[in-house]
């Protein structure tokens, strides 16, 4: 029998990830609107007094933000400024070799409130400089429609995706996007981690528990049902108008393990899979999973469904699935050991993992798992659009030292690989915060993941002055040597 080839195919995406919110900046600039970002002011030693979200902010906190707005500091604002760095920041992953950049498209600059007749033509010009500026360097790039943003206005007038009616503002939106770019970028995704939600009704979908009148669990669900139909509408233009272009779904993919071998921990595990799964068997299969409507009834989650939605499923699902991977956590069915509702990670730790500064837990096997049994369940070509390690630097005389994160890496690469080897279909590979973003959970600078190191504190405060750190040239030798070079 002829030797299986291994290794990264020929033609494989290398390259890093950002978000809009996170990185963009130019909040006050080009025409841009406010944003959901915008009201999340900074909140000094955040993770100390157990905060486990700055931007989780209820309706009252959200109203003092607003009218405190002078005396805050609202670190998305300028983020780490890629609108006025984009040229130098693309020409330093043009040097490390990057063959793809995901980036986000900030919905806020192309329609300010999200909801004029036509969109901001100096928004669209912005983006069509920074693709232009890619494609100088033989970069493709990889957009998300929205990162975890919305228009502010679209916040205080509908209760964000709260509303049915975001699913005709995105379209807007989307199809813009479409018409407007689709001869410069070939991949799409629509929502950033669209499972998050379950966890971050303010950031993900741009609204207030509190003002739905519903409980929890019924208000998320219903904010992600709109979301799934505006997605598969959008596929559905995407695929009728830009057929050589390629559309996916994306999840934060959280490997889950039993906390014990008793049948109750696993089918615990189970369930809890079955629900990070959830969004994918939608976008992917076209279906609710039966498992999932009887879930809604156990736990008293009831959905207004939008007409028609079964076919718009049905009819239009992804080219590819997008997952972020940053760590593994462990499921028990003990009622003790469990979490409040409303959060995806357990507190449950695993022994048998280290763990990050910021207590996510390392598991580089557990990309391989996941890549496998991804690709077993719905046999898509995967992107692997997330993953790196968010630690501390230190920067010393201009030189980042950073070889914790060139392990972290290399560890994970190997896993890809063995993934790749073991027959998935993997694209590509972005890591997350390629260059220094601001954190999506605590508005820090301090926890970073790029390979170039970004001069800013979590005050704001610096020159924003871009340096390389170590990993950029070990990472820049991974991708010339198409990952065979890991050391
Ligand atoms: C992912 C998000 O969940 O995690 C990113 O898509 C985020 O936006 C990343 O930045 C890491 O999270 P954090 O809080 O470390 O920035």
């Amino acid at each position: 029998m002829e030797k299986m080839k291994s290794g990264f195919p020929k033609n494989f995406l290398w390259g890093g990830a950002t978000g809009a919110t996170q990185y963009e900046g130019g909040f006050n600039e080009g025409g841009r609107g406010k944003s959901n970002y915008d009201y999340i002011c900074s909140i000094p030693n955040a993770r100390k007094k157990g905060i486990r979200h700055i931007g989780e902010l209820d309706y009252k906190t959200y109203c003092y933000n607003k009218k405190n707005e002078n005396k805050l500091y609202f670190p998305y604002r300028r983020a780490t400024d890629f609108y006025h760095h984009y040229k130098e920041d693309i020409a330093m992953i043009a040097e490390m070799g990057f063959k793809v950049f995901r980036m986000s498209i900030s919905w806020s600059r192309i329609f300010p409130t999200g909801e004029e007749m036509e969109p901001n033509r100096e928004g669209l010009q912005f983006y069509h400089n920074v693709f232009d500026e890619l494609h100088k360097y033989n970069i493709e790039p990889l957009v998300t429609m929205t990162h975890y943003e919305l228009p502010a206005a679209l916040v205080e007038k509908y209760n964000g995706w709260q509303s049915s009616k975001l699913i005709e503002l995105f379209l807007k939106y989307s199809n813009t996007l479409i018409d407007e770019y689709k001869d410069k970028v070939k991949y799409w995704i629509t929502f950033n981690e669209i499972n998050a939600l379950i966890c971050h009704p303010f950031t993900s979908g741009g609204f207030f528990i509190e003002k739905t009148g519903k409980n929890y669990f019924s208000a998320i669900y219903q904010a992600l049902h709109h979301q799934y139909v505006a997605s598969a509408l959008t596929v559905k233009y995407l695929h009728e108008t830009a057929p050589n272009c390629l559309i996916g779904s994306m999840i934060a993919r959280l490997e889950c393990y039993p906390y014990t071998c008793k049948p109750k921990d696993v089918a615990a595990t189970l369930l809890e899979d079955q629900i990070n799964f959830f969004s994918f068997d939608i976008m992917a299969r076209g279906e609710y999973p039966k498992r999932m409507y009887r879930y809604f009834e156990e736990q008293d989650i009831h959905i207004e469904y939008v007409e028609g939605y079964e076919n718009i499923l049905k009819n239009n699902t992804v080219d590819f699935l997008a997952l972020s991977y940053y760590m593994s956590y462990v499921v028990s069915d003990d009622e003790d050991k469990r979490e409040e509702p409303g959060y995806l990670v357990k507190k449950l730790k695993n022994p048998n993992i280290p763990m990050t500064d910021w207590g996510w837990g390392i598991d580089p096997e557990g990309l391989r798992i996941t890549l496998n049994r991804t690709y077993d369940r719905y046999k898509l070509p995967i992107f692997v659009v997330e993953n790196g390690l968010g630690t501390y630097d230190k920067f010393v005389d201009g030189k980042i030292h950073d070889n914790y994160r060139i392990e972290y890496l290399k560890k994970h690469i190997e896993k890809l690989k063995e993934a790749i080897d073991n027959g998935v279909e993997v694209l590509g590979y972005t890591t997350w915060g390629c260059i220094d973003c601001v954190s999506a959970t605590y508005g820090e600078m301090e926890k970073r993941y790029g390979f170039v190191y970004v001069d800013a504190d979590n005050e704001g405060k610096g020159t924003y002055n871009r340096y390389h750190k170590d990993s950029f040239y070990w990472y820049k030798k991974v991708i010339a040597s198409n990952g065979e070079d890991l050391d």
